[in-house]
């Protein structure tokens, strides 16, 4: 009988971590192996390659990050160390061990000056030294395997974890009205639709290398994401548009980051799906829990 395929999950109690979690249940033609902080530390180059000759890996899909934006300013050292160093590690153990490395990015590498989607190729520079050091593990992925497919998405939400659509929902319980940036744009992306595009592109067993762009599709900014949730749980909550000068936060946010999605419906021939749509899968799923 033939060996299954072996999947390793990286940081797999985040986010986008869970929705693979989840989607293990429906890809039982695979071996999944999910790991986290407490199992496997991505920043100890020994432990990977440890983990690696003990276990016959085929894909490693890398969710760990460091995503505390704000605290990222401060705590500077550890950012980088998960971000950045431990991304190279991880490439240089991939690529040691023959499996393929799939690493999640970020739009927030851009700096938002743009009027037009990013492509993947359009010049990077990071205006907070979150992007900085995500585009160090972009960079360091590339050098230690030039094999490397790289994620690059925005604006990630789901049932799971601390994200937007669920900090409105509470505030919208909560309180008379809120107010929310309307100055910053970009496009969502359903944590649990870019988990089934990594699958996609897994099962087509066709690994082109390089740098892709995935987000959800839109043009929006938070002020609009939070008025269509507002719209989809009823509430009485007002949302008012506040401009990002209102709202001060310790790290800068780029005002423009939609990504163009060309690339990735191309290569890997993956339908993206409307912002709106998803978010309502995400409520319905809230609301039923
Ligand atoms: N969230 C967004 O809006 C957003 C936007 C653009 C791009 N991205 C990128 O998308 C990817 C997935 O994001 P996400 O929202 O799923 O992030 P997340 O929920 O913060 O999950 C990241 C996971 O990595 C774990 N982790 C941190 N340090 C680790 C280490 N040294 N070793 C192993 N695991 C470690 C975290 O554990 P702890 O929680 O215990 O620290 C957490 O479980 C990341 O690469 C992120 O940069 C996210």
């Amino acid at each position: 009988m033939s060996q299954l395929k072996t999947i390793l999950i990286t940081g797999a109690n985040g986010q986008l971590g869970r929705c693979f979690q989840a989607l293990s249940i429906s890809n039982s033609h695979y071996s999944f192996l999910f790991t986290d902080k407490n199992s496997l530390q991505i920043t100890d180059d020994d432990a990977l390659n440890l983990f690696f000759k003990e276990n016959k890996i085929d894909v490693c899909v890398n969710c760990a990050a460091y995503t505390a934006v704000d605290k990222a300013e401060i705590e500077r050292d550890l950012a980088m160390e998960v971000n950045t160093n431990a991304v190279g590690y991880l490439a240089k153990t991939c690529k040691k061990y023959n499996t393929q490395f799939i690493h999640i990015s970020t739009d927030y590498v851009f700096d938002g000056s743009a009027n037009m989607p990013y492509k993947p190729e359009d010049k990077t520079n990071p205006v907070n030294f979150y992007g900085q050091t995500k585009l160090g593990g972009e960079l360091n992925a590339i050098k230690e395997n030039c094999a490397s497919i790289i994620i690059r998405t925005a604006w990630v939400y789901s049932e799971y974890g601390n994200n937007f659509v669920k900090t409105m929902m509470r505030l919208m319980k909560d309180k008379e009205s809120i107010g929310v940036v309307s100055d910053q744009r970009g496009a969502p992306t359903y944590a649990p639709d870019l988990a089934e595009a990594i699958m996609h592109i897994i099962n087509k067993n066709n690994f082109v290398a390089g740098i892709y762009n995935y987000s959800n599709k839109g043009n929006i900014s938070w002020y609009d994401f939070a008025k269509e949730i507002a719209a989809q749980i009823s509430t009485n909550c007002i949302v008012n548009p506040i401009c990002t000068a209102q709202f001060p936060t310790p790290a800068a946010r780029p005002a423009y980051s939609i990504l163009d999605l060309q690339k990735i419906e191309k290569v890997f021939s993956i339908e993206t799906l409307e912002w709106n749509t998803s978010l309502q899968k995400c409520i319905s799923k809230l609301i039923n829990s």
